[in-house]
């Protein structure tokens, strides 16, 4: 009985802490009701990530017009995690002098601030993880006005593979989530909580049921072409298992980080919202080109990603290197991608019956912003590595 009392007086102290604390921004109740949007510091900055950097990014979000166009979440990966105090609470390290004051100021911009953790002991940067911490940190989370929390599987993979069978491994993973999902919840503050393990087990059938409003369903993202496409492409056939609230992450963007050309990082940014994928910005937002930005922020691009009916996309069809991937949208609209994977340019040709629609209807170019009038199909060149991507409505 007693546990109950503290764990309840506890709640009540955090929730009563975090209202008073963060008058400018009131936590979505709802987090993620269509996929995450926002930047976090692990693609760019890794480990030289601090305070004034991430002060400066949610300054440059809001300046670029990136807020305006619907990104929200500031989330600062690995590396800020310092020591545990002698009552096991969590610290920054010196990088982060008052995590506190950040999310005041980053609530004062309208915006959010994610943060990052471990189900093991360590963290995939060998900082201080959560294992055995989770109500603990939970709390401290939402006393510091945390808004998203990603959770990294990282060294819990250690006694997974000391468990010895695959059963007994996954056993040990969901707990591990739900365990945090709980403690989340019992803090009373909405956070959204992005589960991060890879893929295994086949997160999609079960990251829901933890309490996950989103799941990387691939290992790591790179500033590469093959990597994108390997990663992207390779979702075919999750589209069943994500739902508003509940979302496949295929990793975070890697737009403007200069790997990739132009029309590859269009691929990049079509497929993603296509996937109704998180968007989080992975470059520096304090030096953007004018073509970054505007891929980052094309509005019908992130309408396709945002749409209301919440219904991931899946592909078509694929002959060869040619691929069609089309995503429903709210009022029986479609979004298409036609997506030359190819090293030169091609033709391509789409019949709207093979999406279910019956034509003719509108159809719109929605990179080069074009009417294309009533059409029951539509044929057209695509550039190398490059996308034509349309919208269709009634
Ligand atoms: C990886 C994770 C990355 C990043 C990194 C930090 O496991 O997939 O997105 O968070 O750890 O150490």
């Amino acid at each position: 009985m007693d546990d109950i009392r503290n764990a309840v007086l506890g709640v009540f102290a955090v929730t009563v802490l975090a209202i008073v604390a963060s008058p400018a921004l009131a936590a979505d109740p709802t987090p993620a009701a269509t996929p995450p949007m926002g930047w976090n510091s692990w693609n760019h900055f890794a480990a030289k990530i601090d305070d004034a950097t991430v002060r400066a990014q949610a300054d440059a979000m809001v300046a670029s017009g990136m807020r305006d166009a619907g990104y929200r979440y500031i989330n600062i990966d690995d590396t800020w995690e310092g020591r545990r105090d002698a009552g096991g609470v969590i610290h920054p390290n010196a990088k982060f002098p008052d995590i506190k004051a950040l999310a005041d100021y980053v609530h004062s911009k309208g915006l959010k601030l994610g943060i990052y953790s471990s189900p093991g002991p360590k963290t995939c940067a060998g900082y201080e993880g959560s294992q055995g911490h989770e109500v603990q940190d939970a709390q401290t989370y939402a006393a510091w006005g945390i808004d998203y929390l990603k959770y990294d599987l990282c060294s819990l993979s250690g006694p997974m593979i000391a468990a010895g069978s695959l059963e007994a491994a996954q056993a040990i993973e969901l707990a591990a989530y739900e365990k945090m999902g709980a403690a989340l919840r019992a803090t009373g503050r909405p956070m959204a909580y992005s589960l991060c393990q890879y893929g295994f087990y086949q997160v999609w059938r079960w990251g829901g049921s933890v309490g996950g409003n989103s799941w990387r369903t691939t290992g790591d993202i790179e500033d590469k072409y093959p990597r994108m496409v390997a990663i992207g492409f390779g979702q075919a056939g999750l589209s069943p298992y994500a739902k508003p609230g509940n979302w496949n992450d295929p990793d975070m963007l890697e737009v403007g980080n200069g790997g990739m050309s132009g029309a590859e990082y269009r691929t990049h940014m079509s497929l993603w919202a296509l996937l109704a994928a998180p968007l989080l910005a992975g470059n520096d937002l304090g030096h953007m080109t004018p073509e970054t930005l505007s891929i980052l922020t094309n509005p019908g691009v992130i309408a396709i990603d945002q749409d209301p009916a919440g219904i991931q996309g899946d592909r078509v069809k694929a002959e060869g290197p040619l691929e069609v991937w089309a995503k429903p949208l709210a009022g029986g609209a479609r979004a298409v991608g036609l997506f030359n994977l190819s090293d030169l340019t091609a033709n391509m040709e789409v019949a709207f019956a093979d999406l279910g629609v019956t034509g003719p209807v509108s159809a719109r170019d929605v990179w080069a912003a074009k009417d294309l009038g009533r059409l029951s199909g539509y044929k057209t060149m695509v550039p190398a590595h490059g996308v034509v991507l349309l919208r269709l409505s009634n």
